[in-house]
């Protein structure tokens, strides 16, 4: 198990899949005592293995490679397709985009992804969404690396210590990016970050890790004060000076503080917290198809957003608290958290 008590400052920057994560932002993240991650749950192989190989040369410090659970989906019929394509066709976006329902396969295979982390071995390996085959939690055991998986429930946590998993990423009602609920037709309790962590600290058995808007020092001092090994954040190095999110994602968390963020399965097909938008707000009540094929059918568009710098048509995904964001370079970020946490800790 990765000794987290060794680190300089208990905190992963969290997994960000879609371009956030790279090599630059991770290595400074290990570099300053924390945990570099990468969100590859859409990356090739050959990207992991790029991305993977080139942190390695900025950095000796741990890093964490993130992947999701995709559950087997299959295609709706043909009349919800339609309403679908209906719903994403003529948005009030200057450009071309298409939309089309993708064939199968509708996601990557993990184990094809997992290879590269067989290969290059970072020292933890995370998974969202749900729990992997047991043969792969097995294996990354064999190789000496710790395996987190995140829960929003009790019910989920539970499940996660069943399998073998090294830790828990309690993951909060408040937290930015794709809900992790296993199954997201179920209720959602939508316990609090610091709810949730008191709750899996007092019944399970093994290490918690907090993750939801927590932006400074003292956010994480509640964590640990709550019983939680690490602080896992996300929005919080969405701005760094080495972050890939879009200049318009940039700009919406630094200035647009009067949107809010909201959930939305517009997106992907499943429920995800970013900035308020028009495309959610037009999205509102109209049919989606299920995850990942929803993601893949708005892909076009939200490149035509991206090159336009549009971020109306952008997944936006930030964290309840995204106006505490602050725009400093990650060693930045990471000093002025541990100074922030050793005031708050007295
Ligand atoms: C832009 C963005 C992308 C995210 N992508 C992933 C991901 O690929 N894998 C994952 O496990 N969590 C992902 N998350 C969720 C984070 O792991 C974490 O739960 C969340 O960032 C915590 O809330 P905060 O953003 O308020 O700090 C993402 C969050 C954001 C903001």
């Amino acid at each position: 198990m990765f000794n987290f008590s060794k680190l300089g400052i208990p905190v992963i920057q969290a997994p960000m899949a879609g371009g956030i994560n790279n090599p630059r932002l991770a290595s400074e993240v290990s570099n300053a005592g924390g945990v570099g991650s990468f969100g590859f749950a859409y990356s090739t192989p050959q990207k992991i293995s790029e991305d993977l190989a080139a942190t390695k040369v900025l950095t000796k410090g741990p890093i964490n490679a993130n992947f999701f659970v995709f559950s087997p989906v299959d295609l709706p019929e043909q009349a919800i397709q339609e309403k679908a394509i209906e719903a994403l066709k003529n948005l009030p976006i200057k450009g071309e985009y298409s939309v089309s329902v993708p064939q199968a396969p509708f996601y990557p295979n993990i184990e094809g992804q997992l290879n590269s982390v067989w290969e290059h071995r970072p020292e933890i390996l995370t998974f969202h969404f749900g729990i992997p085959a047991l043969s792969l939690i097995e294996k990354a055991h064999s190789l000496g690396i710790t395996v987190g998986i995140t829960a929003t429930s009790l019910k989920e946590a539970r499940a996660v210590e069943k399998a073998g998993a090294d830790f828990i990423v309690a993951q909060g009602i408040e937290a930015g990016g794709h809900r992790g609920m296993f199954n997201p037709d179920e209720v959602d309790e939508k316990l609090s970050a610091m709810d949730l962590t008191r709750l899996l600290v007092k019944e399970c058995s093994i290490p918690v890790v907090t993750a939801g808007a927590l932006m400074d020092g003292v956010d994480i001092a509640d964590a640990l004060k709550s019983g939680a090994i690490a602080a896992q954040l996300g929005t919080a190095f969405l701005c760094c000076d080495e972050s890939g999110a879009s200049p318009a994602h940039k700009e919406f968390v630094l200035k647009h503080h009067s949107r809010g963020s909201v959930f939305t399965t517009g997106f992907s097909g499943r429920p995800a917290r970013g900035i308020d938008n028009e495309f959610i707000q037009l999205m509102d009540g109209k049919i989606v198809l299920p995850f990942p094929i929803q993601n893949t059918m708005t892909a076009s568009l939200r490149q035509l957003a991206g090159r336009a710098n549009n971020g109306e048509y952008q997944s936006l995904w930030a964290g309840q608290d995204y106006s505490r964001t602050r725009r400093l370079s990650a060693q930045n970020l990471m000093m002025a958290l541990k100074e922030e946490l050793l005031i708050a800790l007295g």
